[in-house]
């Protein structure tokens, strides 16, 4: 079942997507070689903590930090470790907090240093298909057609669209109804609601869709072990159009 959230609902949520957005604004400023991914998680989870939040991925089925940090061709929930940054690595931070009841999920993908001239390409047509995902996502429109035009984007690039990890719904619990990829037929699936809350998440790889998940249960990487990027927003459906309520820049 869709859980639609009401005008003052959405008011209500505006806080947890705001803590989300001012952590990344934090990794932003901090971001370099040198620096680990367990220095993000423990300002992550400081930040959290410091503003009344739950880190919400911490013990969310047996996952154990408060943030999943998926460096180069780790797609998605890669832990967080104290290995530094080099030049040129492809770091995805994914955040979720939940507070006052409520949950804001954001991920955002950083380069580190100097990138190679194809993660660039790769960093900047992710996050235009995020935008063409948002743009889309109006009361009426079809998931279809929103998720086909992200599809085709990246795509157009020469980019591959992850197809095993899924948006969702998003309210006071993480993992909602709807669920959706970001791959989409025109004409097909649910329509946009007034009141829907929901991610928009894609993974564009460099090559090959396709995923492999280590041992660790978690940690998913492209099969070919190219490089993978990702943008992720909390957006909530209104009669005025999307708001993004985990916006950050
Ligand atoms: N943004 C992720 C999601 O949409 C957060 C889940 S991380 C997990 O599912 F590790 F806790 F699962
Ligand atoms: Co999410």
């Amino acid at each position: 079942m869709v859980t639609l959230k009401s005008p003052s609902e959405i008011e209500q949520m505006k806080p947890a997507g705001a803590l989300v957005a001012a952590c990344h604004r934090e990794i932003a400023k901090m971001i370099r070689p040198g620096v680990s991914t367990w220095d993000i998680e423990e300002l992550v989870d400081d930040m959290l903590h410091s503003a009344g939040a739950r880190a919400y991925t911490k013990g969310y089925k047996g996952y154990k930090y408060a943030t999943c940090a998926s460096v180069n061709e780790v797609i998605a929930h890669g832990f967080p470790n104290r290995t530094p940054l080099k030049n040129g690595d492809l770091v995805k931070i994914d955040i979720v907090a939940q507070l006052d009841g409520w949950i804001g999920d954001s991920a955002w993908c950083y380069g580190v240093g100097e990138l190679s001239p194809e993660a660039e390409k790769l960093m900047r047509v992710t996050k235009e298909c995020l935008y063409i995902g948002i743009e889309r996502a109006v009361v009426g429109n079809r998931i279809g057609d929103a998720m086909h035009a992200v599809q085709k984007h990246a795509e157009s690039h020469g980019f591959s669209m992850v197809r095993d990890l899924a948006a969702h719904g998003v309210g006071r619990e993480l993992h909602e109804e709807p669920n959706f990829i970001h791959v989409g037929t025109p004409g097909k699936g649910f329509r946009f609601k007034e009141g829907m809350v929901l991610t928009i998440e894609p993974m564009v790889n460099e090559g090959t869709w396709r995923m492999t998940i280590d041992a660790d249960g978690w940690t998913a990487r492209t099969a070919d072990g190219k490089l993978s990027a990702q943008f992720e927003h909390t957006v909530a459906i209104t009669s005025d159009g999307p708001i993004i309520l985990t916006a950050h820049e």
